[in-house]
């Protein structure tokens, strides 16, 4: 059993398609352990995209992040770090595999529709940015 954060974006947000995004996940074997809608403000997004700082597309990731609320959720399965990134689809839309939630809903770079962690450690440092342990309810522990 693993988890992974995954972010519904602002475009996602906006779109109203925040379940239709869940249903890809859970169809595909995720589950959803904690859920919260915010609204990031800069710092909070700059410090969460941190690892990116510097790079061309930095300010523009961080206004894309800011410009609507999000959804930050706590994905449980097996293997779902890599699962997730499955589901996702590539993070350029253009190249995203047919069926995946980025082919489907993004529209561009930025507005990729979803964020998801890319490796183990990334996983826990993005879940604990976003979430204390007593608000995830995993399902392995029960
Ligand atoms: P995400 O998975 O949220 O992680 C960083 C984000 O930066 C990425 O999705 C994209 O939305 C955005 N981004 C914009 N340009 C690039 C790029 N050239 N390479 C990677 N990510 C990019």
């Amino acid at each position: 059993m693993q988890q992974t954060l995954s972010i519904l974006k602002p475009d996602t947000v906006k779109k109203n398609a925040i379940g239709k995004v869940i249903s890809y996940l859970e169809k595909g074997g995720l589950t959803v352990v904690a859920a919260k809608m915010l609204h990031l403000s800069k710092e909070k997004a700059e410090q969460f995209y941190d690892i990116h700082q510097g790079k061309p597309f930095f300010n523009d990731l961080v206004e894309f992040m800011t410009s609507g609320p999000v959804v930050v959720m706590v994905l449980e399965g097996e293997d779902a770090i890599m699962k997730n990134r499955e589901i996702m689809g590539a993070t350029n839309p253009k190249e995203a595999k047919p069926g995946t939630i980025r082919a489907d809903f993004a529209e561009s770079i930025d507005a990729n529709a979803v964020h998801g962690s890319d490796a183990e450690e990334t996983a826990k440092r993005e879940i604990a940015f976003f979430f204390k342990p007593d608000e995830i309810c995993s399902t392995a522990a029960k």
